[in-house]
């Protein structure tokens, strides 16, 4: 098993680094973005590639802008940085190393020039910027990209120092405030993506934007989102993360066990864990869906394809770009190239003992926290009828 963390935000993720550090149903397939020649390749069963792997199925967060200090002061220190991780290079650098993503942002665009010439773009939480520079260079005729975190400030001379001022206005502020020199835009671009899709809720920061500044046949990059869930193998994990409770020292901390339950785990899952098929729940079409989209109860029905016992349901998801000359996109799933997004695991409180061809089916309820917009609620509710295990349970588990 993998080493795992259980950070649960690009922004933990950040922190600690500067403290110390497919398959699904049956129908897309990724091409891996380092493969710059076969990227358009869909095979006629409408799959996408993503490398060697194969998908079985394809069908989110805004970081808390709360978080994110917009106010001009340089002398930050690490408290600072934990509310305004977005402002340090460190995350930065993490999403712009993650070449699944990156590369398949840039082979989107650079592909695709007919999409952004003498168009107006809107890059929604620009970051460095590096986005709306692949957009001017495909041609745009002026791109927009806002970005509240102090990062702004790096992302204009950025843009400076690559000459493309006269393309590139860098607007510091967050897109719910900032006002726009246009009335209008072409297209929307935006990487909001959190992890389990839906945490840090910045998909409501781009539809925000899209509502108010999108031309009716205004395109939105990304436009498809879809969230999967299949089930894993971990006992030798499950054992150290959660059990370990039991028994610490000699001593029965088990109160703690149910709180370490509660809270799923964001980490690689080795693909030879995965014990059933992989199952879409939700497929989010972001040009069209209303933000209350985002909440919604899912069914699954989850087939073993071989004796084991199920230890956690693991969450991830694709995102696809479906107005490029050919479909494009990525997948964060266990067969696929890992990304910074890795996957999410929830850990079962019972351990399923399945046979080949059994299914654990279900339903799983997606939901914002009330109090916390940013955090995500999520209700399993599962049950097994099998030869050797007879179960039903409902399970509470929150993302923050
Ligand atoms: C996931 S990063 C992507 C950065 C960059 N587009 C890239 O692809 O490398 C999201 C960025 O959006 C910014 N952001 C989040 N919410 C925002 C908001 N409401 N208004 C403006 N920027 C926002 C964050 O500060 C962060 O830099």
């Amino acid at each position: 098993m993998v080493r795992r963390n259980n950070n649960n935000s690009k922004e933990q993720s950040s922190i600690n680094s500067m403290s110390s550090s497919q398959f699904q149903g049956t129908k897309t397939r990724f091409q891996d973005p380092d493969e710059e020649d076969a990227l358009d390749t869909s095979n006629p069963e409408g799959s996408i590639e993503v490398g060697d792997r194969v998908t079985e199925d394809v069908s989110m967060g805004e970081p808390d802008v709360s978080f994110v200090d917009c106010a001009d002061d340089d002398d930050k220190t690490s408290a600072d940085y934990y509310f305004d991780s977005y402002s340090h290079f460190g995350i930065h650098e993490e999403m712009l190393k993650d070449v699944v993503r990156t590369k398949t942002y840039q082979n989107v665009i650079y592909k695709n020039k007919f999409l952004f010439q003498n168009k107006v773009v809107l890059d929604v939480g620009a970051g460095t910027g590096i986005l709306s520079l692949f957009c001017a260079k495909a041609g745009a005729s002026h791109v927009y990209a806002v970005e509240c975190s102090h990062m702004a400030d790096m992302a204009k001379q950025i843009v400076e120092t690559n000459g493309f001022s006269d393309v590139i206005t860098v607007l510091k502020g967050k897109i719910e405030e900032i006002e726009l020199p246009v009335e209008k835009v072409d297209i929307i671009i935006s990487e909001w993506m959190g992890y389990f899709l839906l945490f840090e809720n910045m998909l409501h920061t781009v539809l925000h934007a899209r509502d108010k500044w999108l031309v009716n046949d205004g395109i939105v990059l990304p436009d498809k989102a879809s969230l999967y869930l299949t089930a894993i193998e971990d006992a030798e994990y499950k054992d150290d993360k959660i059990e370990f409770w039991n028994n610490v020292y000699g001593f029965d901390m088990s109160c703690i066990k149910k709180q370490a339950i509660m809270e799923p785990l964001v980490d690689t899952v080795d693909q030879n864990q995965i014990v059933t098929n992989s199952q879409l729940l939700k497929t989010m079409d972001i040009s069209k869906m209303a933000p209350g989209d985002a909440s919604f109860t899912a069914p699954f029905k989850l087939v073993a394809s071989r004796d084991d016992y199920i230890h956690a349901l693991v969450a991830y998801f694709d995102v696809s770009f479906t107005k490029c000359h050919k479909l494009m996109g990525f997948s964060t799933g266990p067969k696929s190239r890992a990304t910074h997004w890795k996957q999410t695991v929830l850990y079962l409180e019972d351990v399923l003992t399945i046979c080949e061809g059994e299914a654990i089916t279900g339903s799983m309820t997606v939901a914002q926290n009330k109090k916390n917009p940013r955090d995500v609620d999520i209700m399993i509710k599962y049950s097994l009828n099998g030869r050797r295990c007879i179960i039903s349970n409902v399970q509470y588990y929150k993302m923050r």
